[in-house]
């Protein structure tokens, strides 16, 4: 998604524009730009750079002493609307340069206001959606004011957008809109910010307030003013961010993904801890308001996309085996377009570790409007998301930064699964015993993911082993079903390599017939109620010369005659054992990706966070 940054100071902000463009590089773009008011020269103009690539591109064109100025925005852009091309970076201007404007979302109504717009005379430099936006603030800065202006063209966008935008007729004021798309405050010391995620600003201050849907801010170095996009002045408290920037950077690692892999361990730590009292027992502070209401549901329906929805697959097995409720799992962009049956009985869970993921967020106001009782699972404090469901459950990842998601969702599983055996309780269905038992067994789990990790170096050797295989097939079952189909997405989706997912025993229902001397098959056969079946898969595949690469439990000596390569893993009860299965997926899609030479964290094609269909 696009990324933007903006900073209005009593120092230079050309270098904190460029900086914070880096930390949103995440989020995934193919070009970049800046626009600044500098201090010098007699009369007020932008200088602006823009660029296709890479920020390190847009620098060579930065000389910044002509970009020594206290009032900025910047943008890395993720192209909708026109090619990357240095016409469609932003920022964008209006047609006498004196309004530019930045933009993360998509405004559906471009076509007609452009129409409108080429009638009344104006000249387009881009192919962008996002240009409308200055050459309509253009035509009403000529009757109202910046602030008035801004809140009549919101109203007239649909669609989603972020903006950040500055007049030249007010040279030390910043604004900034949010509807659909994600933007925040950074309320400095003498300055004051706008950015998309937190990471752009966090060096400089850690006080954030969360721009809610329909708000227009207008941000000077010493004071921060928010309205409705009606007019009607807003109050918000900023936000203490916890987490350091350094959460955020590599620290040490080659790349985000591999950082993110390995603190799985104390990520998973701290989310489990958060809903584990000192007696032992499950809690879920966030939900004690609505415990009345939760013993009502009868039905549960969880939403997301991409990993989070593997992870509500997860869960699924966990509520019904435990809980006895019936729990449909439905990828979100399928559930807001099916007129789907809620009511205020249906417990409605949207997974997400962005909290911005539009389809998700559509999903969650659908179930709100037919009265479900919604909960979001989310990683980011005061997206989104969180914002506008009835109640959230946060996992405790911290900052994930690579497009492939591996800690948030171990991280979402552990919570599922502990939820799982919260509900249970509540609903009488499991005893207190049984509950504290499963509850010492997933607090052995952060030791044993450990413990996997210590197979990086064996699983990148399979890697190299298997990387010009063209296509790969995962297969599992029952709990770790789902992660079939996310070791499957991983390599998909960071070495470009085809793969899929399978539940095992699906094969002889026409995979099989893949199967060859050349096919990989990924096979997660642990210890468990299916254990005998995959080892039947298994001889299966070998009958047609597939190989096995075989995720097993330690000490399992039967499974070396079958397999080709195995990946251990310690044991554990089978309701738990995706938290450890996972992990060789995550590492064997990531040493492929190395090996292939991809770009990891920021792969061709995709972002971090979805925030458009
Ligand atoms: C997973 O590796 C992908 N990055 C993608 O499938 C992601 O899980 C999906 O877009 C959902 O994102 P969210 O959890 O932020 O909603």
């Amino acid at each position: 998604m696009c990324g933007i940054i903006g900073c209005v100071s009593k120092r230079n902000v050309s270098e904190i524009i460029i900086n914070g463009l880096k930390r949103l590089e995440y989020r995934g773009y193919d070009s970049a730009g800046l626009a600044v008011i500098p201090d010098s020269g007699h009369k007020k103009s932008f200088h602006f750079k823009k660029t296709a690539g890479k920020i390190s591109a847009l620098e060579t064109l930065i000389n910044h002493a002509d970009f020594t100025g206290t009032i900025g925005i910047g943008h890395t852009r993720w192209a909708t609307h026109g090619i990357p091309a240095e016409k469609n970076a932003h920022p964008h201007f209006s047609c006498d340069k004196e309004v530019v404007v930045v933009h993360n979302g998509i405004i559906e109504n471009y076509e007609e206001l452009k129409e409108g717009l080429l009638k009344r005379g104006h000249k387009f430099s881009s192919d962008t959606d996002t240009e409308v936006v200055a050459h309509l603030l253009e035509e009403y800065i000529r009757k109202y004011s910046p602030l008035g202006s801004l809140q009549r063209v919101t109203r007239i966008l649909t669609g989603s957008f972020a903006l950040g935008v500055i007049f030249l007729k007010e040279p030390q004021t910043l604004y900034g809109a949010r509807c659909n798309s994600p933007l925040i405050i950074g309320a400095g010391d003498g300055e004051n910010f706008i950015a998309s995620d937190v990471p752009a600003v966090l060096p400089y201050t850690r006080k954030i307030i969360y721009i809610d849907e329909g708000q227009v801010v207008r941000l000077t170095a010493d004071k921060i003013n928010i309205f409705g996009f009606d007019g009607h002045p807003h109050r918000a408290l900023p936000t203490e961010i916890k987490w350091d920037i350094k959460d955020a950077e590599k620290g040490g690692y080659p790349h985000f993904m591999l950082k993110e892999i390995f603190e799985q361990p104390s990520a998973v730590e701290s989310s489990i801890s958060y809903y584990i009292n000192s007696k032992g027992c499950g809690e879920f502070k966030s939900l004690a308001n609505l415990k009345e209401r939760i013993k009502k549901i009868n039905r549960i329906v969880i939403t997301a996309c991409g990993t989070a929805w593997h992870a509500g697959l997860v869960g699924k097995y966990a509520l019904e085996e435990l809980c006895r409720v019936p729990v449909e799992v439905s990828i979100a962009s399928e559930f807001r377009y099916g007129n789907p049956v809620l009511d205020n009985h249906t417990l409605f869970v949207a997974i997400s570790q962005s909290g911005e993921t539009a389809d998700t967020l559509a999903a969650l106001r659908e179930a709100k409007c037919a009265k479900a009782l919604t909960i979001a699972l989310c990683n980011v404090v005061g997206s989104s998301i969180t914002r506008e469901a009835d109640s959230t459950v946060y996992t405790y990842a911290g900052p994930e930064i690579s497009v492939a998601s591996t800690k948030a969702y171990t991280c979402q599983i552990s919570v599922l699964l502990l939820f799982a055996v919260y509900l249970a309780r509540l609903l009488g269905n499991l005893s207190s015993k049984k509950e504290k038992q499963l509850l010492k067994e997933i607090k052995t789990i952060p030791g044993k993911l450990k413990t996997v990790l210590k197979s990086s170096d064996e699983i990148r050797s399979f890697a190299h082993k298997y990387k010009n295989a063209p296509n790969f097939m995962y297969i599992a079952r029952r709990y770790n079903f789902p992660n079939a189909y996310e070791g499957a997405l991983k390599l998909k989706e960071i070495s470009y390599t085809h793969a899929e997912g399978y539940g095992a025993g699906e094969m002889k229902h026409g995979p099989l017939a893949l199967v060859d001397n050349t096919f990989p098959t990924v096979t997660i056969a642990v210890k468990s109620l299916v254990y005998e079946k995959m080892l039947s898969n298994i001889q299966e595949i070998k009958a047609r010369r597939g190989i096995i690469i075989a995720v097993a439990t330690e000490g399992d000596e039967y499974i070396k005659h079958m397999a080709d390569d195995i990946i251990y893993v310690p044991e554990t009860q089978e309701m738990f054992s995706p938290l450890l299965t996972v992990l060789p997926l995550q590492l064997l899609a990531y040493h492929t990706a190395v090996a292939k030479g991809r770009n990891v964290d920021q792969p061709r094609n995709l972002a971090k966070s979805v925030t458009v269909e």
